[in-house]
């Protein structure tokens, strides 16, 4: 009778803490979220007034959207995460490598944003504007990735129209 009630308290105490675990990591994943839509709300500002340009406040941002992507936002989608908080869908799980690669594309262009920061410590130069009548959407090289030598030869505006792309993608597909 006794082992009995330890059984069934140990089984409470895995249960709950497995439940604020899953919480835990929707409340993380939900703030790294927000910290990088505020991110890319700074770098659009700068795009739409190229006079409040700074090369360290536009890299900051790129960096913290680079170090939130990848592997860390992929990590925070595991599957056993099932939360009434969460806005996640299912199929992440079912499309795991498909999420996983879009996750690896914002790391992608955010780095290379960072980049480009890097090279433009002065002022917004013009090469980094998106050309007169260059395509917004992937054009040739589509919303993914090609490689990242073809990533580094255009506009730092392209590759965060891209870049947006792939939030909005993501979150048409695997997100309520
Ligand atoms: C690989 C997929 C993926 C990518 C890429 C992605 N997101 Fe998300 N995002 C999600 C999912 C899934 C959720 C829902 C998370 C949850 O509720 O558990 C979410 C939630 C959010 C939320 C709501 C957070 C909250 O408070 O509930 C914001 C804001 C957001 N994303 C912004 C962005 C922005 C901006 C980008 C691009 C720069 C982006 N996301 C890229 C998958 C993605």
């Amino acid at each position: 009778m006794k082992s009995a009630i330890i059984v069934g308290s140990a089984i409470f105490v895995t249960l709950t803490s497995a439940g604020a675990c899953a919480d835990d990591i929707v409340t993380v994943r939900q703030a790294d979220m927000k910290a990088i839509a505020a991110a890319v709300k700074s770098i659009a500002g700068m795009f739409a007034k190229p006079s409040t340009y700074s090369s360290p406040d536009f890299k900051w941002a790129a960096e913290l959207i680079r170090d939130k992507a990848g592997q860390t936002l992929i990590d925070h989608f595991p599957a056993e995460t099932a939360s009434a908080a969460s806005k996640a869908k299912r199929n992440i799980i079912d499309e795991r490598d498909r999420f996983d690669r879009l996750a690896n594309d914002l790391k992608t262009y955010a780095a290379a944003l960072a980049v480009d920061a890097e090279k433009n410590p002065a002022a917004m130069t013009d090469s980094m504007r998106m050309r007169p009548g260059e395509p917004m959407g992937g054009g040739p090289l589509g919303t993914h990735v090609q490689s990242e030598a073809q990533l580094a030869s255009i506009p730092a505006e392209h590759a965060f129209h891209l870049m947006l792309q792939t939030c909005t993608t993501c979150h048409s597909r695997y997100r309520e």
